[in-house]
């Protein structure tokens, strides 16, 4: 089987040695052409780990599927560079990794808040260009979010994870937007609510808002935690941009095709106090023109995820949804994954995304 590039840890490698697997690795830093990752899946390849960096496309899934392949893995929780319809059409199961993310991703998208509404960016950089002259009422004057309104799109695990970050330690009133209620996230914001009015203080409040743009219109700081689909692409663009408060913080961790990038620049050139913290682009890895030139945003390369812990935990889970594959195990059927990572692992499959359409059997354990 082929791993389009060094995943780190070794317990990954070692759970695919133990399925009988041959690993090649291909060493390249560099993000691997359609027909380079082809010319490794060669004449026979029984599975393939591979990145959210590639289009595994209907042609590279036919020719792992030729190569007698039997199952894919996304070294990544999302999938979107994945077309799991094809994948299905050619019976490839399609792993992916999500659960050891969660927190990782959300205290990012944490950082990246703080960042913006504290302008550290900017100011790191005047200070490391020998600017400060000393210490000035007006110095980098940013904002303050204690109390204020948080907004998030996508009450999924990661949005929750950093609502609850942000609504326990700033004691922010939360909004939310998703398809589905989230009532666990509701009842934890209720408790918390209940607790602090237990001590004398303010209670928080959550809603979960009908319309995007309800959220868009009443929140100081908006995060984003959507998938990338047909419903999300530019969820974010112009018109919705408009209705933002003019010092309204916008920060995305999920996938850059969210926001429409070209608006977003034009809308922080406008409002100067307007702030965004980005960990992902519409065009990855290039920025659109002028982002980078932009005081009023931050930017980061994609590292949401990137701590040992998590990185370590996604390689465990990759390779673990291939030897399970391999080996004819069942697929889990609850989200903690963490007994994936422990000493006696499961003999299932931790996340298979077209499970169902393929039939395949769930493990028998109550959720
Ligand atoms: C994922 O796994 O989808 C993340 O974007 C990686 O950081």
């Amino acid at each position: 089987m082929i791993v389009t590039k060094e995943l780190p840890g070794v317990r990954w490698l070692e759970i695919l040695t133990k399925a009988d697997c041959t690993v090649e690795i291909c060493t390249s830093m560099r993000v691997l052409k359609p027909d380079q990752i082809q010319a490794a899946i060669g004449s026979h390849c029984n599975g393939a780990i591979g990145q959210l960096t590639e289009d595994w496309d209907e042609k590279l899934l036919a020719a792992l599927c030729a190569a007698h392949g039997e199952v894919y893995g996304n070294y990544a929780a999302g999938f979107n560079n994945v077309d799991v319809h094809a994948a299905t059409r050619l019976k490839i199961p399609v792993g992916t990794t999500p659960g050891v993310l969660t927190e990782a991703t959300a205290e990012m998208a944490v950082a990246l808040t703080f960042a913006a509404a504290r302008r550290i960016g900017e100011s790191e950089r005047f200070l490391r260009a020998g600017l400060f002259e000393g210490w000035l009422p007006t110095l980098f004057v940013g904002e303050l979010l204690w109390r204020k309104t948080l907004g998030i799109i996508g009450g999924g695990r990661i949005g929750q994870a950093y609502a609850r970050m942000m609504v326990e330690g700033h004691k922010m009133n939360l909004l939310y937007y998703d398809p589905s209620p989230n009532r666990d996230l509701e009842e934890y914001v209720a408790a918390y609510g209940d607790f602090l009015r237990s001590q004398g203080q303010q209670p928080v409040s959550c809603r979960r808002t009908a319309q995007v743009e309800d959220l868009l219109m009443e929140a100081d700081c908006v995060s984003i935690h959507t998938v990338l689909n047909q419903t999300t692409h530019h969820l974010i663009d112009a018109k919705s941009l408009s209705l933002m408060k003019d010092n309204a913080i916008l920060i995305n961790t999920s996938r850059g095709p969210v926001i429409d990038e070209a608006a977003l620049v034009e809308h922080c050139r406008g409002h100067p106090s307007f702030r965004a913290g980005l960990d992902v682009f519409e065009e990855e890895p290039q920025l659109k023109a002028g982002l980078a030139g932009l005081d009023n945003v931050v930017l980061v390369p994609h590292i949401g995820s990137a701590t040992m812990w998590t990185r370590q935990g996604m390689a465990v889970l990759a390779a673990t949804n291939i030897a399970a594959m391999i080996m004819g195990y069942p697929v889990w059927n609850r989200s903690d994954v963490s007994l994936f990572l422990s000493n006696d692992p499961p003999k299932a499959a931790p996340s298979i995304v077209n499970a169902k359409e393929l039939g395949l059997p769930a493990c028998r354990l109550e959720a």
